[in-house]
């Protein structure tokens, strides 16, 4: 079998030169190698909880240093994501990936041969930087490097990786438990983080709409010719430099931050944003991070706290692997909006669950039924949208906005959710979540462009229409 590049003549609709089985298999490879940004991402976010039991009494800290432990990182990952873009830009997405790895290094010995509460606090807001910076990258270099056919399967991947780490971060937990040895659980880290620097140095490419943009068109033909052929990655450059040059004529020359201030691109920044709040605001985290804890208040037995956080791993790992299988057939939107449906129902009966003291294994059901919902469809697919909408030029630093407001998001609920719950109840702090998941389906039903197979100018002329700035026809059909 082989798949499709996307057709470099914009006027012509759907794919016409295929990559071969070779080329494809060489494509996979660089998306896990990418991917382990991902699970760096997922390990570093979850492997705290576990080592928290025993740094606790070696260093002494006490309830606020113990959740400044936690939270830094994603104060961290929130400045390490704003500053990405800018980075990506200048040097390139192999050399940010590459340095992203070496942060993740530093960050881990700091961690591992922490000598007090100080040192740990400042290990973990390196970290926070590199899993800020991986998560707004990853995307962009994924879909830099893939062909449209598979392009959403390659961005799910980092989503899978997420919670394959977070998986992993809950075993190295569990391995370490029996001798206290929280070091030994952070170092655990460092094998991916090298493989990251391994990887940037010997066995990826740089993107290949990197370099054109750059001017670097012998090195972009010759990376994408790799898995193709001479004339396609002549016929693709052919291409890009035709869109370069209309933007160059239309648009006035901008980069970075001011960029997305430019009228152009404010639809694509309004789904990017608005799906990052989303993504965080529906309170995945809440229950990612605090399962153990909810459980125990419905009356479930809290030694059992493990076993409940790798139930809910298991679940969110499995159904993001439902959602690779689904994301380039069913596409993005029928995803977005089943996934958010579900959870906006099985958010209301975990509402209703604790507000009728309902028994507590219909919480359990309703919470396992939420991870299912998210992690089929908004878990992984915000992550493929970003890498999806905005323009090459702008992809960098529309990826980095919107990952950016995602830990800030993150970050607001983690604060707020325990001393929200304590003044209003869990339940209704779950209906809370399932209101933002119901206007998340009107958000998504009327502005979310279908970007499956889509090339950017079709995916921007989507947006154009659904934002009301032009007609259905006319100039997006020319650009079609
Ligand atoms: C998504 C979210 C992240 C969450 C994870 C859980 O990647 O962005 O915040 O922890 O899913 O699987």
């Amino acid at each position: 079998m082989s798949y499709a590049y996307s057709h470099p003549d914009p006027h012509v609709e759907g794919p016409m030169h295929r990559v071969p089985e070779e080329g494809m298999r060489k494509i996979w490879g660089w998306a896990v190698l990418i991917a382990v940004g991902g699970f760096l991402f997922g390990f570093d976010t979850g492997v705290v909880s576990g080592a928290l039991l025993f740094i606790k009494p070696e260093f002494h800290l006490n309830a606020l240093e113990q959740g400044s432990v936690v939270s830094v990182l994603l104060l961290g990952a929130m400045a390490g994501a704003l500053t990405a873009g800018r980075v990506a830009d200048r040097l390139g997405r192999k050399m940010t990936f590459g340095l992203e790895g070496v942060v993740f290094l530093v960050g881990t010995a700091m961690a591992v041969f922490a000598t007090g509460y100080p040192m740990l606090l400042v290990a973990r807001v390196v970290l926070g930087l590199a899993v800020g910076a991986a998560s707004a990258i990853v995307p962009v270099y994924l879909s830099e490097i893939s062909p449209p056919s598979i392009r959403g399967r390659t961005l799910t991947l980092n989503q899978l990786l997420i919670t394959v780490g977070i998986l992993v971060a809950y075993g190295v937990n569990l391995t370490f438990a029996g001798a206290e040895n929280w070091r030994a659980m952070f170092a655990c880290g460092a094998v991916p983080a090298l493989l990251m620097v391994v990887a940037a140095l010997w066995m990826l490419p740089e993107s290949p709409s990197w370099l054109a943009s750059r001017g670097r068109t012998r090195e972009a033909r010759k990376v994408i010719a790799s898995v193709t052929d001479d004339e396609t990655a002549e016929l693709l450059l052919e291409r890009w430099n035709r869109r370069e040059e209309e933007d160059e004529k239309s648009r006035p020359k901008q980069s970075g931050w001011h960029l997305l201030k430019t009228v152009d691109l404010r639809p694509a920044l309004v789904v990017g944003l608005t799906l990052a709040a989303v993504q965080q605001f529906g309170g995945i985290n809440t229950i990612i991070y605090y399962a153990p804890t909810l459980m125990q208040s419905t009356g479930l037995n809290a030694s059992n706290s493990i076993f409940y956080s790798i139930a809910i791993g298991v679940i969110n790992l499995v159904m993001t692997v439902v959602s690779i299988r689904l994301v380039d057939r069913a596409g993005r939107r029928p995803l977005l909006l089943g996934s958010l449906a579900g959870m906006a129902i099985t958010l209301g009966l975990l509402g209703l669950a604790f507000v009728l003291d309902l028994p507590s294994w219909l919480a359990l059901v309703a919470m396992v039924l939420y991870i299912a919902a998210f992690a089929a469809g908004m878990g992984p697919t915000f992550w493929v949208i970003i890498g999806e909408i905005f323009p090459p030029r702008a992809r960098a630093a529309g990826s980095s906005a919107s990952t950016t407001v995602n830990w800030m998001s993150n970050f607001i609920v983690s604060l707020v959710f325990l001393t929200v719950v304590n003044a209003i109840g869990e339940g209704q702090t779950f209906w809370i979540f399932a209101l933002v998941c119901v206007f998340a389906v009107w958000f998504v039903m009327k502005y979310v462009p279908e970007t499956k197979n889509r090339d950017v100018d079709k995916i921007d002329a989507d947006m154009q229409v659904r934002f009301g700035r032009r007609p259905a026809s006319g100039e997006a059909a020319r650009r079609g």
